[in-house]
């Protein structure tokens, strides 16, 4: 078999190293890829969407798999244009994906299907967006739009508020685009994965990342600074009302509303005192979080995600380990408001019982790994306990040293008992 892993960071790095370790033994290839990928993957020589496909016909890609979001959405969309060139892919058309890319359409969809999600007004002004909060804070703006994880601001007060909005609306610093002015939810979050083949799902090991840049949730909102995962993250209970109320309504909802959906489905979920809420979908894998799932990922996944996308979910190709993982993305200096790139890396030749996945990397003129964007590694270790893992997977992060580098010491340890 031979697949294709679109996508550069660290989520494709696990994706990419899942799927060439399933037993078929499958070629991978990746697109854009990273130094690191292309260890576990061949490059590929395209230089656009366009290009992609035909490079994909050209070389007898059996599966494409998206990694990022961007690009079920850009142009015609990757799914659909794989659709339309005959080749499988494992990800949604453009169509679905809008549930990731528009958070306006995103609402709509889930107060049609009577799915649980936090109250919103969509507004097109700041002053729009001012009358709906209405003085009520703290209160959630989102832009309506792709932002690379920059476009939801949780606002304590009016000053906050102001800000974002002449960011979004004076500033247009992510474009031309609406605002979604959202009630605040308390309670802890957690991200589910579900691989979604037409009406049939099957969730897999569920997730909770870590946003802030340090410990205790304090500081500014990162691209995610780690990541815990365990089948008992959350109770048996709370997951059996999760696919109740959440997952099963909104493959329904997609069956019935016309919109195609083959791959991986990620709702991002508030437990608030009141039951499951959405507050956000997204049309792929959790970055940190598949970094941290992977690892728990027993059977065939390249096989899994071929026959789903070719219409058959095979819940009997892959099973998931019961016990826990733990991720720490180590980052660069001046992460997240600047990166710096180019500060060697050493202590990446130590193996142990622990994985390092590459999100942002490359080798310099010697040849050695140094530091290139604003995460530069994810250390992940599993355990039988939590605390096992946790302490693991700290231990292994310990080894691996840049000048600059920053990691949050609590990830599987704050938001637990
Ligand atoms: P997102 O970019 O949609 O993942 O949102 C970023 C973060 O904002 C989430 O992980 C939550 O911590 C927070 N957030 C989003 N929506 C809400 C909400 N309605 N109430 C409280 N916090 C929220
Ligand atoms: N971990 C959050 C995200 O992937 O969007």
């Amino acid at each position: 078999m031979r697949i294709l892993v679109v996508g550069k960071g660290g989520r494709e790095h696990a994706l990419v190293r899942a799927l060439a370790e399933s037993p078929g033994q499958p070629e991978v290839f990746c697109f854009p890829g990273s130094a690191a990928i292309f260890q576990l993957a061949k490059p590929v020589a395209a230089d656009g969407l366009e290009s992609l496909i035909e490079w994909m016909k050209a070389n007898a890609i059996d599966l494409c798999v998206a990694g990022e979001e961007s690009y079920l959405v850009k142009g015609e969309g990757l799914a659909n244009l794989c659709q339309r060139h005959g080749i499988p892919c494992w990800g949604p058309p453009k169509e679905s994906a809008q549930l990731e890319a528009s958070k306006e359409f995103a609402k709509e969809f889930l107060i049609r299907n009577g799915i649980p999600t936090a109250r919103a007004t969509a507004t097109g002004s700041f002053e729009e967006a001012l009358a709906a909060i209405a003085g009520e804070y703290p209160t959630v703006l989102k832009f309506d739009g792709l932002a690379a994880g920059k476009g939801v601001a949780v606002c304590p007060d009016e000053t906050s508020a102001i800000a974002f909005l002449d960011e979004v609306f004076t500033q247009r610093r992510f474009g031309p685009g609406r605002v979604l002015v959202e009630q605040c939810l308390t309670g802890p979050e957690v991200s589910v994965f579900a691989a979604i083949v037409d009406e049939q799902y099957l969730v897999f090991t569920p997730a909770r990342d870590y946003k802030r840049a340090l410990d205790g949730d304090l500081g500014p909102n990162t691209g995610g600074m780690g990541a815990v995962a365990s089948r008992r993250l959350v109770s048996q209970e709370m997951l059996d009302q999760i696919e109740r109320e959440i997952v099963r309504p909104t493959v329904a909802g997609l069956r019935k509303e016309g919109l195609p959906y083959r791959g991986f489905l990620y709702f991002g979920l508030m437990l608030t005192p009141g039951g499951p809420q959405i507050i956000e979908y997204n049309c792929r894998f959790g970055d940190p979080e598949c970094q941290a799932v992977m690892p728990l990922v027993r059977g065939d996944l390249a096989a899994f995600c071929l026959a789903g996308a070719m219409g058959e979910l095979r819940r009997d190709l892959i099973s998931f380990d019961d016990g826990w993982s733990v991720c720490v993305i180590l980052a660069s200096a001046g992460y997240p408001e600047a990166s710096r790139s180019g500060d060697l890396i050493t202590g990446l030749g130590h193996t142990g019982d622990f994985r390092v996945y590459h999100a942002g990397t490359r080798k310099n003129a010697d040849g050695d790994w140094e530091t290139h964007g604003g995460r530069v590694l994810a250390v992940v270790c599993g355990g039988v306990t939590r605390q096992e893992a946790v302490a693991k997977a700290q231990a292994a992060a310990d080894l691996i040293q840049f000048d600059g580098s920053q990691r949050r010491r609590d990830i599987g340890i704050l938001n637990f008992d």
